[in-house]
């Protein structure tokens, strides 16, 4: 784009932004540790998920201070449903070197932000424009979709180099007067008008600079190759419940997918063998025969993954010493648990 060119694409998107963004949560703050839990919460979920989880979480936690050191069950509860649950681990570590080396003062610089736990290219720029008004790249998928249409770019943006490309050129697009909008408002033009189907052209408040709308084809960018096919995995789970009326859970490992999460007993169903009989010995139980009783079959997707779920309350007649990581809870002390979200929905059908 020429220089006029660019002057003007910039100042169409920013006034653009300025008058008819959304009306959202973290909008209302210039509080850079506010944006960056936004940020963080809104990069693999919507906006329409995010909001009540982000008012939640800063009522809870208004500054870094108050996340820093508050404990990892209390955060994944405040995070639960909201999935890629390593995200806030990663925030609050990331806050925690804020509080204890840059008292508690978000970085305003990439160089030193970027070190921070969880802070990446993206979620730097982020803050970096919004908080601070530094005029930073930061490209998300959205921002990738615009600026391909916009400059015509056919780069795969499936391959970890094609970022590259987008960050050198929201630099040298990027308005050093009104970053914060700039960048905003490439999100908010990629939410709103320039969506990946059908995107709304005719509204498009860019288009006179868009070089896909007058040279080519808009809905056919961004170029993106496929990622590979997902991964299926059938479960058997098992509600146990001691004659106390309370029911088995187990923790999960500490690492790995919805790491420290609890769920009830899952077994990878296998085709020569009795999941029922491999529960009684794995977990020193022993249930009683007829009260095996169908919950709920579903499925769940994970970014990668499938699960199969068939899931059913047993009764237990005896129960033993429990293996690790593992304990009976009571309903309310199951309340305050961080579940992953397939067990929340067997636990609600239970509980309905
Ligand atoms: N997606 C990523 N960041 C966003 C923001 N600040 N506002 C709206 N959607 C977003």
């Amino acid at each position: 784009m020429n220089y006029q060119y660019t002057k003007q694409f910039r100042q169409a998107l920013v006034q653009w932004f300025l008058e008819e963004q959304r009306d959202l949560p973290w909008r209302r703050t210039k509080e850079p540790y506010q944006i960056w839990v936004s940020e963080v919460m809104l990069q693999q979920t919507r906006v329409d998920t995010v909001i009540p989880y982000y008012n939640r979480f800063i009522e809870k936690y208004p500054t870094a201070e108050s996340l820093a050191y508050s404990p990892e069950e209390e955060l994944l509860k405040m995070w639960e449903g909201l999935g890629y649950y390593s995200r806030v681990r990663n925030l609050q570590a990331g806050v925690r070197e804020v509080v204890e080396v840059y008292g508690g003062k978000v970085p305003d610089n990439r160089v030193d932000i970027s070190k921070l736990k969880g802070v990446g290219p993206y979620t730097a720029g982020a803050i970096l424009s919004i908080a601070y008004g530094k005029p930073e790249h930061a490209v998300d998928g959205n921002v990738m979709r615009v600026l391909s249409r916009v400059l015509n770019i056919d780069a795969d943006i499936a391959l970890p180099k094609t970022k590259k490309v987008f960050e050198q050129a929201v630099t040298e697009l990027i308005d050093h007067e009104n970053a914060s909008a700039f960048n905003q408002g490439l999100m908010e033009l990629g939410a709103l008008i320039c969506t990946p189907t059908s995107p709304k052209c005719l509204l498009c408040p860019v288009r006179d600079y868009c070089t896909a709308f007058h040279e080519g084809d808009p809905s056919s960018l961004p170029v993106k190759t496929k990622k590979l096919k997902t991964k299926n995995i059938e479960y058997d789970v098992y509600i146990i419940r001691d004659q106390q009326g309370r029911f088995l859970m187990e923790k999960r490992p500490d690492a790995g997918l919805l790491a420290n999460m609890w769920q009830f007993i899952m077994i990878e169903r296998q085709a020569d063998e009795n999941s029922l009989t491999k529960v009684q010995k794995q977990y020193n139980v022993t249930l009683e025969h007829n009260s095996k009783e169908t919950i709920l079959s579903f499925s769940h997707v994970f970014s990668h993954l499938k699960w199969h779920i068939d899931s059913y309350l047993v009764d237990a007649v005896e129960t033993n010493a429990n293996p690790e990581n593992t304990a009976y809870f009571t309903k309310e002390q199951i309340a305050n648990l961080p579940m992953p979200v397939p067990m929340l929905k067997i636990w609600g059908k239970i509980n309905a």
